[in-house]
C-alpha cells in the first residue's frame, strides 16, 4: 500500500497516546456538538478518517448502535484498534492516495487530519464521494497561522521561549508540507466540492491542563527534530518542559475550524 509520507508525529511513539487523550479532552465536546446537531442516531453509517485514538470512534459506535456502522481509518491504526468490535471496523487506509473504504455514508468526519495530508484536495474529494445524497461532511482542521502563539499572554522569558519553540514546531510542519492556513479555507473548499448548507466556526482553548499535557507530549515527540534542525537546544527544551510542568503557563492551541455541509 502507498502511504502519504511526511507525517511529523508518528503514532508509533508513546507520546501519541497522550496527544490523542489531550485532543479528546480539548476537542471532543465541540466535535460531538456538531455531530449531534446533524441528528446522528441508530443505524447511521459513519466514516471516521484519520481516527487516531478511540474516543470519537467509541462515541460514534454508541450513537449508531448495533444496526449502524463505523469505519475508522488511519495510516497507523495502533491506537484506534482498541475500539475494533461491531459496529466498528478499523482499517489501515491513506485518505490521500486510496479509494474510500465504502460508499453511502451518512456522516464522514476528519479532525486534525487533512492539514497533514499532501494531497488534501484528493482526500476531500474522496470523502465527499463516499457520502450518500444528503449525507453530512464535518471537517475540522487547525489554522495555526490565524493564532500562532502557544502563550498569547507573552509576559516573560518563559512565555517567549514557549512561543519560540512553537514557531520551530510550525517550521517543521511547514517543511513536511502542512498548510498552516488550511482551516480558514474549509468553507470555500466544501462549497467548491459541491456541498450545500456550508457553515463553519472556530474554537480554541486559552488555558487548560489538557493544553499542558498536549504541549509536553508534542515537544517530547519532536525534540530530536527541533534540535537537528537547529530550531532549539536540548537545554531550551528541558527548560520549557519544566516551565510547562508548573501548570501556570496559560498555554493555548491553534484555532480548530469546524466546517460542515450536506451532499446535494
Ligand atoms: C493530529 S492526529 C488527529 C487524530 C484524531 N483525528 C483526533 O482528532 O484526535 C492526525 C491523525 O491523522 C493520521 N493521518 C495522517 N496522515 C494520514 C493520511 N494520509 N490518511 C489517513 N490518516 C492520516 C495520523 O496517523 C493521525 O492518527
Amino acid at each position: 500500500m502507498t502511504r502519504s509520507d511526511g507525517y511529523l508525529l508518528d503514532n508509533q511513539q508513546d507520546e501519541a497516546g497522550q496527544r490523542f487523550d489531550a485532543f479528546a479532552t480539548l476537542f471532543d465536546p465541540t466535535t460531538f456538538r456538531h455531530i449531534e446537531r446533524f441528528g446522528i442516531g441508530p443505524g447511521w453509517r459513519c466514516w471516521e478518517v484519520g481516527a487516531g485514538g478511540a474516543s470519537v470512534v467509541s462515541w460514534l459506535a454508541k450513537k449508531v448502535g448495533p444496526t449502524g456502522r463505523v469505519v475508522a481509518t488511519d495510516i497507523d491504526t495502533s491506537w484506534a484498534a482498541s475500539a475494533a468490535r461491531p459496529p466498528v471496523e478499523v482499517r489501515v487506509h491513506d485518505v490521500g492516495t486510496e479509494e474510500p473504504p465504502g460508499e453511502g455514508f451518512d456522516l464522514v468526519h476528519a479532525r486534525l487530519v487533512l492539514v497533514h495530508v499532501p494531497d488534501r484536495e484528493r482526500a476531500l474529494q474522496s470523502m465527499v464521494k463516499a457520502l450518500r445524497p444528503g449525507g453530512r461532511l464535518l471537517v475540522e482542521d487547525a489554522d495555526p497561522a490565524l493564532q500562532p502563539l502557544l502563550c498569547p499572554d507573552e509576559y516573560g522569558p518563559e512565555q517567549q521561549l514557549a512561543n519560540r519553540l512553537r514557531n520551530g514546531f510550525r517550521s517543521l510542519l511547514a517543511e513536511r508540507g502542512a498548510d498552516l492556513a488550511y482551516g480558514r479555507k474549509l468553507p470555500r473548499l466544501l462549497r467548491q466540492a459541491g456541498l450545500r448548507g456550508v457553515e463553519a466556526e472556530a474554537y480554541f482553548p486559552v488555558a487548560s491542563p489538557a493544553c499542558d499535557a498536549l504541549e509536553s507530549a508534542t515537544i517530547r515527540q519532536i525534540r530530536d527534530q527541533l534540535v537537528t534542525a537547529g530550531l532549539a537546544t536540548h537545554q531550551d527544551i528541558d527548560r520549557h518542559l519544566a516551565n510547562v510542568a508548573t501548570g501556570s503557563m496559560d498555554l493555548a492551541t491553534a484555532p480548530m475550524i469546524s466546517a460542515w455541509g450536506r451532499k446535494g
